[in-house]
């Protein structure tokens, strides 16, 4: 039975899901008039409503009939709260916020250093890189990424700008006011990527991830490779790996491919940067394939690529479809740099939020034929994770933390 009262406050939570009222409306096919009488509590839905509006919202069905339990569809137990956990998140931020030698932090920012702490937590002990056990030198990364942030205030432009592009507010580069706002968000939270990615306590990923290529990779290359091959037919293709780290793709496929293949990367981290270097050295990459630079700055020629690829890059890298920064203009570089026809795979973590703990930018899939729309690339296959599409490679799928558990893979052709 519906328990009338709570009902309303519950699907006003899932119109918040969706984003506007409009959208709510457009996803679940009723009137305006009809939702307002449900959320004046004046009538119920019928079952098959229900169900949509769940499905619409991403929501726990049960929660939304009943009240009980959770409004996310997560695994609960992901969700649970720790006592013990939250006592070591305060404990440490109280810590190291005494030895802060920057200037107060206001209450709004300290509300963010603490679920980002908590998030960086839980993400490092899924990843198994702390044993459960987070200590104080871990708070240097988390601390290391707040005072990149803080430099240009953008916890607070942050918020004003993410309550903007929530509403999807269609001004938001008419004010002149907004727009620096945005750009200014857009440009320091990528340099903020950049740092993150060069900071000393980021060895510990390129260590995990740089020994080789896995099973499952293995099997997604072969797929992308495919594609290529069936959409570009000159001998020789250049392929420039956009965000290379530590070069094992470029690596891996010089070693596989030289013969149609010629690698070249741009990766704007020292650390990474070096890396590639010592590859090069020792003759896995050739010498001078990889240039430090970002995915806003390619150093190439127009029309002078025939394949651009760029592997879980583009969530460190913000989207706002208004700005022609960020996201937008990596895309207009890539489609600078292509040869017409050309292909351009990439994947990102998949989702329609920002996530900030630290920085992550998730990616729809309309989001994707958004950025191809504009950027004159045609799509020639988008895809989910958990799409039949990537049947065969799930067995072989490596773990993720509950937070990030899906990806989108997209394939374009440079019209
Ligand atoms: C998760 S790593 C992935 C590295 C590599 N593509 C791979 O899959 O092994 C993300 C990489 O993106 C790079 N990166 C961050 N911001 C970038 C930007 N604006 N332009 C290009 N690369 C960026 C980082 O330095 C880092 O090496």
């Amino acid at each position: 039975m519906l328990q009338q009262e709570s009902f309303q406050s519950r699907l006003r939570h899932c119109v918040q899901q969706v984003g506007t009222q409009k959208d709510f409306l457009e996803k679940t096919e009723i009137s305006r008039s009809q939702l307002f009488r449900y959320l004046e509590g004046e009538s119920l839905p019928t079952v098959d409503k229900v169900l949509k509006f769940a499905e619409a919202s991403n929501t726990n069905i049960s929660w939304l009939i009943s009240g009980e339990g959770s409004p996310c569809k997560t695994d609960p137990s992901s969700l649970s709260f720790s006592y013990d956990l939250i006592t070591t998140v305060i404990q440490l931020v109280e810590e190291t916020l005494m030895e802060y030698t920057g200037p107060a932090l206001t209450p709004a920012q300290k509300a963010m250093l603490m679920p980002m702490v908590h998030a960086e937590m839980e993400l490092e002990k899924a990843v198994g890189l702390s044993e459960n056990k987070f200590t104080k030198g871990h708070m240097h990364k988390i601390f290391d990424y707040i005072w990149s942030i803080k430099k240009s205030n953008l916890i607070d432009t942050y918020y004003e700008m993410s309550k903007r592009v929530l509403l999807h507010a269609k001004d938001l580069t008419q004010s002149e006011d907004v727009s620096v706002q945005v750009n200014n968000f857009i440009s320091t939270a990528e340099q903020a990527s950049i740092d993150y990615f060069s900071l000393p306590s980021s060895q510990a990923y390129y260590k995990r991830t740089e020994h080789g290529i896995t099973e499952y990779n293995r099997h997604l290359l072969f797929k992308i490779m495919e594609s290529v091959f069936c959409n570009i037919k000159s001998p020789k293709i250049k392929m420039l790996d956009v965000g290379c780290g530590s070069g094992k793709y470029m690596e891996y496929m010089h070693a596989n491919y030289a013969d149609r293949i010629e690698v070249l990367g741009v990766e704007p981290s020292e650390l990474a940067f070096e890396k590639c270097k010592q590859k090069e050295k020792q003759g896995g990459i050739p010498t001078g394939s990889v240039f430090r630079k970002d995915a806003s700055h390619l150093p190439f020629e127009k029309n002078s690529i025939e394949f651009a690829f760029s592997r879980n890059v583009l969530h460190w890298i913000p989207y706002v479809k208004e700005a022609n920064t960020g996201t937008n203009k990596v895309f207009a570089e890539v489609a600078r740099v292509l040869k017409p026809g050309g292909a351009f795979y990439f994947d990102a973590r998949e989702g329609t939020h920002r996530e900030f703990l630290p920085f992550n930018q998730m990616y729809s899939k309309q989001d994707v034929y958004d950025l191809a729309k504009t950027h004159g690339f045609k799509v020639l296959w988008i895809h989910t994770e958990d799409e039949p599409y990537f049947n065969d490679l799930i067995e072989n799928k490596e773990e993720y933390h509950s937070r990030f558990k899906n990806a989108i893979r997209a394939f374009l052709i440079k019209a």
